[in-house]
């Protein structure tokens, strides 16, 4: 079966993934990671569900049987929402945790607050999503932000261009001072946290998921007794075969 020395396996449409890696090594560094993005395949978040689910059911599938994982951690919001159920449903004893947008964490601080949630297409219009979205959109005001483009050129190597400020202007400029918290549903975004947060101004909090998504992967590896001691690990795959694309990775990881 499973055993301590496993990896983790952590899977993205690409180089986002890396802000919920982040957080798994600050909270368990013994670990061994095996982070793949899918970047042949990026972005997920313009493409219809069914696409989605045959991408990430396949990586799934590729991790558990090249590499011996004790667990996957589905660092995709698009992905966990297209197909974290019928991952469950194909391997369930395996440990499997996804990431949703932190709307709850948002309505926590800000009881009938003013809420923004910045994620894919494909998050914003899935089921999952709306379940969420009805939980809360009664006490406080929500307002679906999807960035179409964005991804794009954060895996582009412009997260800190520019052409990206010019582009969260453009789709944050009307935003800006109304929101008392801007939810990061899109693992790529923290990587452009700063800018946002330029954008937005200081009323404005940012959540993510990253690091709940840590503590739960560490809390169901710990109920199952497979956290590990020792020398921690970390490789880094990606679908593209292109060294631009681990070179950017690496840097990201920090
Ligand atoms: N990083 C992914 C997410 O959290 C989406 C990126 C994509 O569109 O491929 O939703």
């Amino acid at each position: 079966m499973y055993a301590k020395d496993d990896y983790i396996a952590v899977f993205d449409s690409g180089v986002g993934g890396i802000s919920v890696l982040r957080q798994l090594r600050k909270l368990m560094p013994d670990e061994k990671f095996i982070y793949f993005g899918d970047t042949a395949n990026a972005p997920y978040g313009s493409r219809p569900t069914s696409e989605v689910r045959t991408l990430t059911l396949a990586a799934a599938q590729m991790l558990r049987e090249k590499y011996p994982v004790k667990a996957l951690v589905v660092a995709c919001n698009t992905a966990t929402a297209a197909a974290i159920e019928t991952l469950r449903v194909a391997y369930p004893d395996f440990i499997v945790i996804g990431i949703e947008p932190a709307l709850k964490l948002a309505a926590d601080h800000f009881p009938g607050g003013r809420i923004g949630v910045m994620a894919t297409q494909v998050t914003l219009r899935e089921e999952k999503f709306d379940h969420l979205l009805h939980r809360f959109d009664r006490e406080c005001t929500v307002a679906k932000i999807p960035a179409p483009g964005l991804v794009e050129l954060i895996e582009g190597g412009k997260g800190d261009s520019p052409e990206c400020e010019v582009f969260l202007r453009e789709l944050l400029g009307p935003y800006a001072g109304r929101l008392d918290a801007l939810v990061l549903g899109c693992t790529h975004y923290p990587f452009v946290q700063r800018t946002i947060a330029k954008v937005l101004g200081p009323e404005t909090i940012l959540l993510h998921g990253g690091a709940g998504t840590a503590r739960e992967t560490k809390r169901r590896l710990e109920k199952a007794g497979l956290l590990r001691t020792g020398q921690g690990e970390v490789i880094l795959l990606e679908s593209q075969g292109n060294p631009a694309k681990l070179e950017l990775a690496r840097r990201l990881l920090g």
